[in-house]
């Protein structure tokens, strides 16, 4: 305890899914187990960081050594996430909904036979890129996460110049990796000297091995 390398470093991130409410009963989301997320808090705190960790609702327990902030939609997460900076690094690994039911009905919808609820959708907002595009209190390390099924390289290298953050960790959720869900994780790490692909492991030790990387970048300014 004390001596661990990111000590007194302040670290805020994200995980799990959210959940956008149609109704008191139902909802949209997208698959996240938080078990990734789960494995960096839990790295990031072994090396002494201070760790805010804004999570959604997600199937597994959040880790211990953690500030734990529970919310439920993109918009509580983001509100979480600004009210936690200032950071020396933030870490996006939840699974945000790209779009919230733009009139939350507050009583439950009718199953009524033959008709169908029409439901009108508004964009959530981008917390990563926000963040990542801060004009004063942006953090020294803004790292985001793509899950993609093809061209996992090109796809997140484009995604890491729109969003403007440093590093994405990409990695491949086609359904054949088993990774969804899974206990295991390959990533590439994409950042602005290029690309590095990192032996397919587990989430563990993904996790460990961002935590180090993270060390490294921020010792190094
Ligand atoms: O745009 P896309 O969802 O593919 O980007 C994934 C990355 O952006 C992840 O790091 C995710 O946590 C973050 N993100 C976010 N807010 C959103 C959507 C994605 O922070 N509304």
């Amino acid at each position: 305890l004390g001596g661990g390398r990111l000590s007194g470093r302040r670290i805020v991130m994200t995980s799990g899914p959210t959940h956008e409410p149609i109704d008191p009963v139902r909802y949209i989301a997208n698959r996240s187990s938080g078990a990734q997320g789960n494995a960096i808090g839990r790295a990031l705190a072994d090396l002494g960081a201070e760790v805010v960790f804004v999570t959604g609702p997600a199937a597994v327990p959040p880790p211990l050594g953690v500030q734990v902030h529970r919310v439920e939609t993109a918009r509580e997460m983001r509100a979480a996430v600004l009210a936690a900076l200032p950071a020396d690094a933030a870490i996006f690994a939840a699974a945000v909904a790209d779009w919230r039911v733009t009139h939350e009905s507050a009583s439950k919808l009718k199953k009524t036979a033959g008709t169908l609820p029409a439901l009108a959708f508004e964009e959530n907002p981008d917390i990563l890129a926000e963040i990542a595009q801060l004009d004063s209190g942006r953090p020294r390390l803004v790292v985001g996460f793509a899950a993609e099924t093809d061209d996992v390289i090109a796809n997140a290298t484009a995604k890491r110049a729109r969003k403007g953050c440093d590093w994405i960790l990409a990695n491949d959720v086609s359904p054949a990796t088993g990774i969804m869900g899974g206990t295991e994780n390959a990533v590439t790490l994409i950042t602005a000297e290029g690309s590095e692909t990192w032996d397919r492991a587990g989430k563990d030790a993904v996790a460990a091995r961002l935590a180090h990387r993270l060390a490294d970048a921020l010792e190094a300014e």
